[in-house]
């Protein structure tokens, strides 16, 4: 089995971003360490603090984005850092050639109870017209991407990326500490009868995402055998979609703050948006490509639909406004 590294090489990466590539996985691997340890590492439960989102941070989130930030910090090549546990963009070095954004922990509310979560990463030249710690740096449209991935902590740790080109998957060899690569070119099946979405949302749904569920579930025979398959990681979420097909879905929704949803831009939905469609997906917000979109700002939210194109594109001919 091929090595990270020469798969890099053959891919034509630089050798910057290589490096770089290998800093993100070093954190990676400390923190697969500790959650694969559980109630050994002494890291799960909640502290007290809530992050800018509102949401109870997990003591496994505040130590995978520590363990994230400072080596990140320590990498020459880092301009810039943006967290979804950090406020503000964090600062590195002022030469550097390249900004990094994580998720240190998606699906945290799984931490606790031995489920799929996940560290989602996105890394894109930085900005020579704004300042080097500039929430601007990051105000980059998902298309300029150089390389977005995730790394998948189950029952075997996997490491989902593309560099622009394919997206491959590499499983973690704990017997040397290495990424191995597992699935050379991952292919999204163009269709399923799979949906990934928190049907509980329904009730807070506008009118045409409601019809759309109403003829799946009830009215349109062609969806008779359909699933349902929702885990509330949406990196393991998009990983089950990518592998084998499906939609995951988050709408916009009437409650409080959800008026575009839950699925953060910067560090979630581009990168997985990226790898979907490396795979031969599609992601989309409202109708438009997620990779189009010019962010306005650091924590913004999107709706989300994104996995297998006819599934996405159905989703959205049937909801669109007109
Ligand atoms: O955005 C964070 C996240 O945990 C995603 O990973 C997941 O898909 C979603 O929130 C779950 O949200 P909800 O509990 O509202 O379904």
């Amino acid at each position: 089995m091929k090595r990270l590294v020469p798969v890099l090489k053959q891919d034509g990466v630089n050798t910057d971003l290589i490096m770089l590539i290998r800093t993100v996985l070093a954190a990676s691997k400390e923190i697969a360490f500790r959650v694969s340890q559980g109630e050994l590492a002494g890291v799960l439960g909640s502290t007290l603090d809530e992050n800018i989102q509102g949401e109870v941070q997990k003591k496994l989130d505040v130590v995978s984005n520590q363990l994230l930030k400072d080596i990140l910090a320590d990498d020459d090549s880092v301009r810039a850092i943006a967290s979804e546990e950090e406020d503000y963009v964090v600062g590195a070095h002022p030469e550097g050639k390249y900004i990094v954004a994580f998720d240190p922990l998606d699906g945290s509310s799984n931490i606790d109870i031995n489920g799929q979560i996940g560290t989602i990463f996105t890394i894109y030249e930085a900005r020579d017209d704004v300042a080097f710690d500039s929430p601007e740096q990051f105000a980059q449209k998902g298309s300029e991407q150089v390389c977005a991935g995730y790394v998948l902590y189950g029952a075997s740790t996997l490491l989902v990326m593309t560099t622009g080109g394919p997206t491959r998957c590499y499983t973690l060899d704990l017997t040397h500490g290495g990424y191995l690569l597992t699935e050379d070119e991952m292919e999204t099946p163009i269709n399923s009868k799979e949906f990934s979405v928190n049907m509980a949302n329904f009730r807070y749904w506008p009118q045409n995402i409601q019809s759309y569920f109403n003829d799946i579930l009830y009215a349109d025979e062609q969806y008779a055998g359909s699933s349902v398959r929702y885990n509330a990681a949406m990196v393991g979420d998009v990983h089950r979609v990518m592998s084998r097909g499906g939609i995951f879905l988050y709408p916009a929704d009437s409650r409080a703050g959800n008026d575009n949803g839950k699925i953060r831009l910067l560090y979630e939905a581009n990168p997985l948006a990226m790898l979907v469609e490396n795979a031969g997906g599609l992601a989309t917000s409202n109708g438009q490509s997620i990779l189009d979109i010019s962010p306005s700002s650091l924590h913004q939210r999107v709706p989300v639909a994104l996995g297998s194109k006819e599934q996405v594109l159905e989703f959205d001919s049937k909801t669109s406004a007109d």
